[in-house]
């Protein structure tokens, strides 16, 4: 069978841990060439062992993406090895592990969260776009909270708003360059994010451990279960793919229903 991704250079930043790990296998499956930008270097290499042990073709860089110097050096370097750009999935992301309200945020965390979910994108995007030279397809990692909120995490439902419009805007810009840009809005997923988040904050929450927290975060959602990397990495793989060529500024919700409305049957 053809694969989907043959002879495609695809760089996804967060590439060492949850939604952006996934994507990487699975694109690697597909026959990409996988390039993997993040800040964890033990998880990158591990990504990049794994898919070189099915035989494909992966490299690891260790950056991190809310510096500009970083970034332009990396996608050189991408460049030289490959000449091109295909394909760019932004999954790098933080949550606002320090959880509260505007008065309760620390400036330092309102900067971290919107430097790395927000800004991230903007450079990635910024020196990756000019490799992308016979058209390309970028992803990013939006949220469900981009497009409805939650209690105690504004910075973060804001910064994900934010990926939603930058996916539109560069869709807009860029469309004459034949380079598509869409974005995924996942529901809760169960990463090492969500992990931290529930573990700093469950007492906050008015929860008595973490796995009650957790029950209520599945619980909200209508399909009975959480999501996983896999749910998410199938749906980036079809965006990216030919499957979706006349699809771009499209942001896709996957979330097992839970932006749907609150449901009053009862609890399952
Ligand atoms: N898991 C969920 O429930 C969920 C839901 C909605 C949206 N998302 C989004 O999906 C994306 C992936 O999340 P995940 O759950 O896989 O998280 P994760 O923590 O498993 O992976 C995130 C990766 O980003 C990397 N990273 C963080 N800051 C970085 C930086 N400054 N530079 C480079 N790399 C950096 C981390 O090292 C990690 O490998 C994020 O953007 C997240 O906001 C996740």
């Amino acid at each position: 069978m053809t694969k989907k991704l043959n002879g495609k250079v695809a760089v996804i930043t967060g590439g060492s841990s949850g939604i952006g790990r996934e994507t990487a296998l699975l694109f690697a499956e597909e026959g990409a060439k996988v390039v993997v930008w993040d800040i964890d270097e033990k998880g990158g290499e591990d990504t990049v062992s794994a898919i070189r042990k099915k035989a494909g073709e992966a490299r690891f860089f260790k950056i991190d993406v809310r510096f500009s110097a970083e970034v332009e050096k990396a996608a050189k370097e991408v460049a030289q090895l490959y000449g091109k750009v295909d394909i760019l999935v932004n999954s790098a992301g933080v949550h606002q592990y320090r959880a509260g309200s505007v008065v309760e945020t620390p400036e330092e965390e309102y900067d971290k969260v919107m430097d790395t979910n927000v800004k991230g994108i903007f450079l990635t995007s910024k020196y990756l776009i000019p490799l992308m030279s016979d058209g390309g397809s970028i992803v990013n990692l939006a949220s469900a909270w981009g497009t409805i909120v939650s209690n105690k995490v504004p910075i973060y439902c804001t910064s994900k708003a934010a990926v939603i419009q930058l996916t539109k805007a560069m869709a807009l810009d860029h469309a004459v360059d034949k380079i598509r840009v869409n974005c995924v809005c996942p529901g809760t997923c169960k990463t090492a994010m969500v992990e931290k988040i529930i573990n700093l904050n469950y007492k906050d929450f008015g929860f008595d451990s973490p796995d009650s927290m957790w029950e209520s975060r599945r619980s909200n959602h209508p399909m009975g279960r959480l999501g996983t990397p896999t749910d998410i990495a199938k749906v980036i793989l079809f965006l990216v793919s030919d499957d979706a060529s006349w699809m771009t500024g499209s942001a896709i919700i996957v979330d097992g229903g839970y932006t749907l409305g609150k449901s009053f049957v009862g609890k399952r």
